[in-house]
């Protein structure tokens, strides 16, 4: 059976902690389907375009990894992808109270989906996309936290 897994989130923008939970879950499954939310509670800084774009630049050509852009409840995506797993990052105990009411509604929606939960390296654990995009609009230096791609698209953004 081939084990398919969604790593689902807002990528605005992707930074090197899910680059490393994208490498991370390629140990255990076969493909990865990396779902970026067309519909996010907050504007994101960067279009849905742009994330993906974003995304596809970082990961490269990986006949094992797709990137797509997905609509409506996650479960109904991971169904319509065959997919068995979600993938979510939990770098520190202040994520778990959502993780956990996201995952459990999640099989509460599709009970053959399980949310596997991974830890980043350690020195990506304080990393956060927001805190990133904070960083950078402040004129702070974002690069040991994002690939050079990224980088020069939050200068880009924040030019001027
Ligand atoms: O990177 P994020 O912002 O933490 O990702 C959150 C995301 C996009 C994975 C979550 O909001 C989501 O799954 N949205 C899709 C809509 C949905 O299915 N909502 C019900 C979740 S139980």
């Amino acid at each position: 059976m081939t084990r398919i897994a969604i790593y689902p989130g807002s990528f605005d923008p992707v930074t090197n902690g899910h680059e490393d939970l994208v490498k991370r879950s390629l140990s255990f499954a076969d493909r990865l389907v990396v779902a970026v939310a067309v519909n996010l509670a907050k504007e994101p800084l960067f279009t849905l375009e742009e994330r993906v774009d974003l995304l596809q630049a970082v990961l490269g050509k990986n006949a094992r990894i797709e990137i797509k852009a997905f609509d409506g409840l996650l479960a109904e995506f991971a169904r319509r992808e065959h997919a068995q797993i979600i993938i979510r990052g939990l770098r520190a105990v202040s994520d778990f109270d959502y993780e956990q009411q996201m995952a459990l509604m999640n099989r509460q929606l599709h009970p053959e989906l399980e949310t596997v939960f991974l830890v980043p390296a350690v020195h990506l654990t304080y990393l956060s996309s927001s805190l990133v995009r904070e960083i950078a609009r402040l004129g702070g230096d974002i690069a040991p936290f994002v690939a050079p791609q990224v980088e020069r698209a939050l200068k880009a953004k924040f030019a001027g």
